[in-house]
Order: C-alpha cells, then sequence, then structure tokens
C-alpha cells in the first residue's frame, strides 16, 4: 500500500483541508555548518557533538538565526542533548527563554515558577530541583496514590498549569556511577498509532490535568503552594488544575500529537468515568509499549537536555536511589496554551514517511473497502 492510499484513506474519515492557524516555522539550517549532530532514534532524539556548546550559541553573531533554527529542530525531534555543558544557571536560564523567543511566544509568557520551588532557593524560584533525596522524603506519600509499575513516571511538565512549557531544559550535576537514565517519547509518533476514527474522535475531546501529587504534599505540610503568577498571567492559583485538548497542535511544526500523560491527566470530560479510564489506559500504553517512539539518555556529569515539552512525555528512571543521589535543575519556559487545530496533520503526513508497520495492514484494509 502507498503512502498516497493511506492519505486517501484518511481524509476521507476526517476534515476537509482548512488554513492553519498559525502557519509552522521551518528550520534554516543555519546550525549544520558549526553546530553538528545526529539523530538517535529514527522518530525522536537529536544528539549535538560534543564540542558543541552551548554558550557559543548564546554568543555567536548570529545567535537569533541560531535559535530559530533549534527551536525547530527540537520542535521536529521532540529532544535534543548537549554533552558536558559548563553553564551557569542565568545562561541555563537565558537557553530555555530564547528558544521560546526566538519561536514566537506569547510575550507574557517568561520562564516557569514550579508551584512548589521557593524564592529562598540557591536557585531562585525560576528552577525546579531535581533531587532524588527530596524524591525519597515525598516517595511514601507518592506511592499512596500511585501504581507500583515504573511506567506511572512518564509525564510531560506541569500540565495541570493552564500555559504549559515549550521548552523544558535540564542539566545534571550529580550522577550516580550507574542506573538513573532518562526516557523520552514522541506525542507525534503516538498519534500515528491511533486508527483514524478513534483519532478523529479524540480530536473533539478535553481532558483534565491535575497536580494532585503536590497537593497531597501541601495538604501533609511538606509544601507550600506558590499561587503565582507562576511566569505568565494565566498560571495561578493553589488549585493545580485544568483542561485540556486530548489531541494539541504543535504551533512549531503543525503537526498533531497525543497531550495526555501519567503523571497529571486524570480523566477525559465529555466521556464517563469508565469509558475515560479504558481510553487514557490505552494512550498510556501505546507510548509506554511501542519503544520505537521512544528515546533513551545516559547521563554524564554536566549533560543537557532540551526537549518540546508539548509533543512528548518523558520519563526518570529510579534505579539507583537506594545508594546514590541524583542532582540538577530544571528551568522552563512557558508557550502558549494548549489549543487543537483541525486543519493540522500528522508527521508522517507531513513528512511523507509511510505509518507505522504496525497500522499499515488496517490502514490497508480501509483503502480497500
Ligand atoms: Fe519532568
Amino acid at each position: 500500500m502507498t503512502y498516497e492510499q493511506v492519505t486517501e484513506a484518511t481524509a476521507a474519515l476526517s476534515l476537509k483541508p482548512q488554513a492553519l492557524k498559525r502557519q509552522p516555522l521551518k528550520r534554516n539550517f543555519s546550525l549544520d555548518k558549526l553546530y553538528p549532530s545526529f539523530k538517535v532514534q529514527p522518530h525522536i532524539g537529536t544528539e549535538f557533538a560534543k564540542e558543541v556548546k552551548i554558550r557559543d550559541l548564546l554568543n555567536a553573531p548570529n545567535t537569533d538565526e541560531l535559535f530559530l533554527d533549534l527551536a525547530v529542530l527540537i520542535a521536529e525531534r521532540n529532544v535534543a542533548f548537549f554533552r558536558d555543558q559548563d553553564l551557569t544557571w542565568d545562561e541555563q536560564k537565558e537557553f530555555a527563554d530564547r528558544l521560546g523567543r526566538a519561536s514566537g511566544k506569547p510575550p507574557t509568557s517568561g520562564l516557569h515558577s514550579h508551584p512548589i520551588s521557593e524564592s529562598s532557593d540557591e536557585f531562585g524560584d525560576k528552577n525546579y530541583a531535581i533531587n532524588s533525596e527530596l524524591g525519597k522524603k515525598f516517595a511514601k506519600l507518592r506511592d499512596e496514590v500511585r501504581t507500583e509499575l515504573h511506567s506511572s513516571a512518564w509525564h510531560s511538565d506541569v500540565t495541570f498549569e493552564v500555559v504549559t512549557p515549550d521548552y523544558t531544559v535540564l542539566r545534571l550535576r550529580e550522577l550516580p556511577p550507574e542506573g538513573g537514565d532518562t526516557l523520552w517519547a514522541s506525542a507525534f509518533e503516538l498519534y500515528e498509532r491511533l486508527s483514524p476514527a478513534f483519532a478523529a474522535f479524540l480530536e473533539g475531546l478535553t481532558a483534565t490535568h491535575t497536580g494532585d501529587g503536590f497537593i497531597a504534599l501541601n495538604k501533609a505540610g511538606l509544601v507550600s503552594i506558590n499561587p503565582g503568577p507562576r511566569g505568565a498571567p494565566e498560571d495561578v492559583g493553589t488549585h493545580l488544575s485544568t483542561s485540556h485538548p486530548v489531541i494539541r497542535t504543535n504551533p512549531i511544526t503543525g503537526w498533531k500529537g497525543v497531550f495526555v500523560n501519567h503523571g497529571f491527566t486524570r480523566r477525559i470530560n465529555e466521556l464517563s468515568k469508565d469509558e475515560s479510564d479504558a481510553v487514557l489506559k490505552h494512550l498510556f500504553n501505546l507510548y509506554t509499549q511501542n519503544h520505537d517512539l521512544q528515546v533513551r539518555f545516559k547521563w554524564n556529569k554536566h549533560d543537557v537536555a532540551v526537549w518540546d515539552n508539548r509533543s512528548s512525555v518523558h520519563a526518570a528512571t529510579r534505579d539507583f536511589e537506594d545508594h546514590w543521589t541524583r542532582v540538577g535543575e530544571r528551568s522552563a519556559s512557558l508557550g502558549e496554551a494548549p489549543y487543537f487545530d483541525p486543519a493540522s496533520t500528522s508527521r508522517r503526513q507531513a513528512l511523507g514517511i509511510p505509518p507505522p508497520p504496525a497500522r499499515r495492514a488496517h490502514l490497508a484494509s480501509l483503502a480497500d473497502k
């Protein structure tokens, strides 16, 4: 079955083409000559050569051109890795914010202040500390409300906020000698695993995202919740709950992704609880059980990962906590409130890539009818 036949079959089940609300951005490829990179996996993840330094990008004569190219590259590839970066905390914050600004985020969206981060912290309230010792302190409470499956760790950052991060930057400065890898999965590729009829069904739906783990920690007296604004005027209050579309359009690529995650998505609003539980479980299973849409990163000290939080989920691996600690800082640029544009397309459709092998027989059967 050709890609064109699949596209025709898919189009017959979906909406007619319309103009996009926002025109996608294209790469200008200004990075490629001086800042080489390679694809880590076919569908997700790009790693820059180890001599590439973020500080050089920040100070280059054509820095605006480079940041635009990098913002589009990360949006298309979901996550990028930079090895051994000697970055100050101020440079890390600037790096995150400039990616969002270069790609046209709303002027009112700044850097996120995590609801449980403290302004008295060494790095201030624009930081979210990744500290496994802190994690262990909270573990008992967290485990009371979670499954024992390690896959429960998959999430997108702070999707209980009205305005969610576009780009998140994490640098680790204290590492275990083994373990502690982070995995990312592509929401674009997850969308490709839906039948056309199921995708069309999901495109009309919204889901409630709640930071109930942080609310429970607050009730237990372990943390206080910053009522905001937490980096954008929309991100206020201590309820830590909002609704987002289940299928989200990435404004940079114009591609559709599935915007639900284990960490914070609690209910598809238009469905009964039983229906919602069944659909969410299926969607979560699609990204944990398809390892061809994942990339796994083994950290070295001072490595930096930067991901497009709109169209990916990620999970840390807690396989070291009995013996070692893992410490770093996360800075997150806030983007736009998530939206679904019916005129957007799937990634494979836009790039002319045939559907995933496991879907082809089903799509071929639709084309034959
Ligand atoms: Fe995270």
